[in-house]
């Protein structure tokens, strides 16, 4: 491996310039990823290895970022568990077995990653083999995965989700171990097979209040993250709209912790710690704007992390589809610029 910034800032040691890399940066807003898509489907493309290792290698071999994610959705593992589901162009997951019960949940079979996804390990395999950049692996959350299951597309309010913990709380803690289980298995499979670092997806936990994370979810993340602890791999724990819930989530036990663009990074990396990287947090919408913007914006953030070692740039949430590639390109190589040491020295000048 040719450059590992990405690893010694998730370590927070000092890197000679600020690592980047994107949520979705394998997405539509890539020509020659619209363009296979047009062929096969996504869950083709992430049961294929040859095709996931092309689509997981497309952004990096574009531009210079300094990590790679693993191309596939938070949704596959869910599967084999016997959950039935697609992925609605523009909606996202749709389940058509809902789980509403306790005998939805009895019915979730936990399956050993190696026999539920082989494609998802040849795949990391694979990409490994070709990659000069760390291989980031990752999983939906429990909260996150079961939000999905209960509400049966995504939604708003999350009242089903909030209804079924309130309402029948034994059978959410099922449910909620039942996913623990899942998640801890499959990424510990991700790492025997060659992923680098994890990150763990709880996008939209931040529908919680702080009382009930602590109740209903932290119990659970953090096991996974204790669960992954012997492997010695940088742990990410990303939420959005997480802005009230950020010293719960520290609590979870993970080295890294990305937050999106409602809260600034000084700030929140004041809440969570100085004994914490960080990831984050450009909006992406700003990229649908002029490259003056993207690049205001982007200084604003650098310029909060005063070169304290520990920041990992990234964007507070995925690419939208119609980000101009432009500003993509142009967001790596600024970053670079302006955090390196040459960059530096010449400030201090
Ligand atoms: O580049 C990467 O970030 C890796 C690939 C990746 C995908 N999904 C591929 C994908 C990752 C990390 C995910 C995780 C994922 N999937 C999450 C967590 C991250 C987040 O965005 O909060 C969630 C909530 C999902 C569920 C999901 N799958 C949604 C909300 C959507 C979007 C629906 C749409 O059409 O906009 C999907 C589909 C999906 N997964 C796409 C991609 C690239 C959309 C493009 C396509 O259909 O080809």
């Amino acid at each position: 491996m040719s450059n590992d910034r990405f690893l010694k800032a998730c370590r927070r040691e000092p890197v000679d310039c600020t690592p980047v890399w994107f949520m979705r940066q394998a997405g539509r807003y890539l020509t020659e990823y619209r363009k296979l898509r047009e062929k096969y489907d996504l869950l083709t493309i992430a049961k294929t290895p040859g095709l996931c290792a092309q689509v997981t290698l497309l952004p990096v071999r574009k531009f210079e970022l300094d990590a790679a994610i693993l191309f596939a959705d938070i949704m596959l593992p869910l599967e084999a568990m016997g959950v039935n589901f697609e992925l609605k162009e523009n909606i996202g997951p749709v389940i058509h077995n809902p789980i509403r019960r306790c005998a939805d949940v009895e019915a979730l079979r936990v399956v050993e990653p190696e026999e539920a996804v082989p494609f998802v390990l040849e795949a990391i395999r694979l990409i490994r083999s070709e990659l000069r950049v760390p291989l980031i692996g990752f999983s939906g959350a429990p909260f996150t995965l079961a939000s999905y299951l209960i509400e049966g597309s995504p939604s708003r309010t999350f009242v089903q989700t909030k209804s079924l913990m309130y309402r029948e709380p034994a059978t959410w803690h099922q449910l909620m171990e039942r996913l623990t289980q899942l998640v801890l298995e499959y990424l510990r499979a991700q790492v025997r097979a060659g992923v680098q670092a994890v990150q763990l997806f709880d996008s939209w936990v931040g529908c919680l209040s702080p009382q009930d994370y602590q109740e209903y979810v932290l119990p659970y993340s953090r096991r996974i993250f204790e669960g992954l602890a012997d492997l010695k791999i940088p742990r990410i724990h990303f939420g959005t709209d997480t802005a009230t819930l950020l010293e719960l989530m520290r609590a979870a036990s993970s080295e890294v912790i990305g937050v999106d663009w409602r809260i600034p990074l000084d700030r929140a990396w004041e809440r969570i710690g100085k004994g914490y990287a960080i990831q984050g947090n450009l909006d992406p919408a700003t990229l649908l704007g002029p490259w003056k913007l993207v690049q205001e914006r982007t200084r604003e953030i650098l310029q909060q992390v005063e070169a304290r070692p520990g920041h990992i740039f990234n964007l507070g949430h995925g690419f939208y589809p119609d980000t101009p590639v432009e500003n993509v390109a142009r967001l790596v190589e600024f970053v670079h610029e302006q955090t390196s040491s040459k960059e530096k020295a010449r400030e201090l000048l």
